[in-house]
């Protein structure tokens, strides 16, 4: 049986060496170690044997069944091999062909800009700080001089928000309409001189052409003994150019902010028309760019400053009006879609 055996492993080694494809592999495998192969047909004479010798048997054929399937194994991988050069054989590849694309993602238009505006006032020595979107009341119109009954904080613009996990007394809570409670909240955590920036998100309860319901501000503070008015219009002048371009002209025009006292906007020339008048400045010649003004002392009295002791000026601008104007867009709901097209643009 021994010998049996071992012309068995030498037949199926021979046979599967000269093998060509996966069905003569195949076809070896059946002849050898099928259900009705040659193994099978010699282990069957086994019960024959004296009990000793059928151990001694039973190991060697376990031995050559080992083998038998690693040469099939072997055998297998070389035409699966041979199947495959074949394939290749028949393509014709053209190293010529352009590669495929891989289209580019850009930053958003509305962030680069928020970058900018943030870069240009560091280059100012100014630092950058930033605040919770979710506020409380107290941050974002008492500590600010908002008088109870201003419209601002009526339900039609503010979205209110869930404020029962506060602390008891702490809410109620909201959306911040503006980055202006961050003021407070540097000022309480430092003493002066303040001299920072403080982008982010805010929220209001608008929405139509020309407002989304969420937008982009930056705020501005500058603390310190003696700051002027003079230097609030040398920043915000500087700021412009930088921004806009050398050949941009600023003008301040007297206006309102509870928080500051005076307050004044600013405009900067047409960037489309440099003054002459058209159609996105509305025939004046001037695009009012943001609000600012000299910190009111109710504003450093709730933040924990002595009015007497330190003066200051703060801005606010809107981001997305400042992108729009700086790439000139004239729909800001495009800024908002996503239209990959359109972003691929800035
Ligand atoms: N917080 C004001 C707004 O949202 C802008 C502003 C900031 C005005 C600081 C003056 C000073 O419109």
């Amino acid at each position: 049986m021994e010998q049996k055996l071992n012309a068995l492993l030498a037949a199926a080694k021979a046979e599967l060496e000269r093998a060509q494809g996966p069905d003569q592999v195949e076809a070896a495998r059946v002849r050898y170690l099928g259900k009705k192969g040659e193994l099978s047909a010699v282990l069957g004479g086994m019960g024959k044997l004296p009990p000793e010798e059928r151990r001694a048997v039973g190991e060697i054929a376990n031995r050559v069944k080992g083998e038998v399937e690693a040469l099939l194994a072997d055998a297998t991988a070389r035409a699966q091999d041979a199947a495959l050069d074949a394939e290749l054989k028949g393509q014709k590849l053209d190293v010529t062909l352009p590669g495929r694309g891989r289209p580019q993602g850009r930053r958003h238009p509305v962030s680069q800009t928020l970058d900018d505006i943030v870069a240009t006032f560091a280059r100012l020595g100014f630092d950058v700080a930033h605040g919770p979107e979710v506020e409380v009341d107290w941050y974002n119109f008492e500590a600010l001089n908002v008088p109870a009954d201003h419209p601002a904080r009526d339900m039609q613009d503010t979205f209110y928000v869930d404020g029962s996990w506060l602390p008891k007394g702490a809410g109620p809570a909201l959306l911040r309409t503006h980055t202006s409670p961050v003021q407070i909240r540097l000022m309480q955590k430092q003493p002066p001189p303040v001299r920072a920036v403080m982008p982010g998100r805010v929220y209001r309860k608008d929405s139509d052409v020309t407002h989304t319901p969420m937008f982009h501000q930056v705020e501005g503070l500058y603390v310190d003994k003696k700051v002027t008015f003079a230097e609030l219009k040398g920043t915000l002048d500087a700021f412009a150019r930088a921004f806009f371009g050398a050949g941009v002209k600023t003008r301040f025009r007297p206006s309102f902010f509870p928080f500051t006292e005076p307050s004044a906007e600013v405009d900067v020339s047409c960037v489309m028309c440099a003054g002459k008048g058209c159609r996105v400045c509305k025939q004046t010649g001037w695009l009012e760019v943001l609000g600012s003004g000299m910190v009111h002392p109710n504003v450093f009295r709730h933040a924990g400053y002595a009015p007497g002791e330190v003066t200051g000026f703060a801005f606010g601008m809107g981001v997305e009006r400042l992108a729009m104007l700086r790439y000139q867009i004239d729909d800001l709901r495009t800024m908002f879609e996503n239209d990959a097209r359109f972003l691929a643009q800035f």
